[in-house]
């Protein structure tokens, strides 16, 4: 039997009823619409399906969309509503972070979500913070790059309260 959730997604209050079996990835991407949320492994290794929920990285696959009732939820959907690139999503172009592209909306959620927490992290906190999530294409020394242009950027943005 279905049951009634109600959740902010991107801004936006959404209110569906959803199968309890549904996960999380699945209510974003089929219901939603917002296929920015990849799905990878679906057993919680690969880091392709992270969302923001309630100031958290989480990986969609590993929970139901009923366990996100009442929450707030962003996407990589969202991290540019305004129009302007995030300044992570302008670090994974900047820098070349980015290959085939599967793995980057995770990435960039959980890279977004590290410097929220720590906004000057070392090479070493950033290379911990993302072995959540895994790029099957080659190494990780751009996406490194790629959140330390960031990082620079946010600090740039907040001395000059931009
Ligand atoms: S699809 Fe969720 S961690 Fe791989
Ligand atoms: S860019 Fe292809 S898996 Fe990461």
């Amino acid at each position: 039997m279905k049951k009634p959730i109600t959740l902010t997604v991107n801004g936006a209050a959404r209110h569906d009823e959803v199968e309890p079996r549904m996960l999380l990835v699945h209510y974003l991407r089929d219901v939603l619409g917002l296929t920015g949320t990849h799905v990878g492994c679906e057993t919680s290794i690969c880091g392709a399906c992270t969302v923001i929920l309630d100031g958290q990285s989480v990986k969609s696959c590993t929970m139901f969309a009923v366990q996100a009732d009442g929450a707030n939820v962003t996407t990589i959907e969202g991290m540019a509503a305004s129009g302007d690139l995030h300044p992570v999503q302008e670090g994974f172009w900047e820098q070349h972070g980015l290959q085939c592209g599967y793995c980057t909306p995770g990435m960039i959620m959980s890279a977004a979500q590290m410097l929220d927490r720590n906004p000057d992290p070392t090479v070493d906190q950033i290379r911990h913070g993302l072995e959540g999530n895994l790029c099957r294409c080659t190494g990780y020394q751009h996406i490194v790059e790629a959140v330390q242009y960031a990082a620079r950027k946010m600090k740039d943005q907040a001395a000059t309260g931009d």
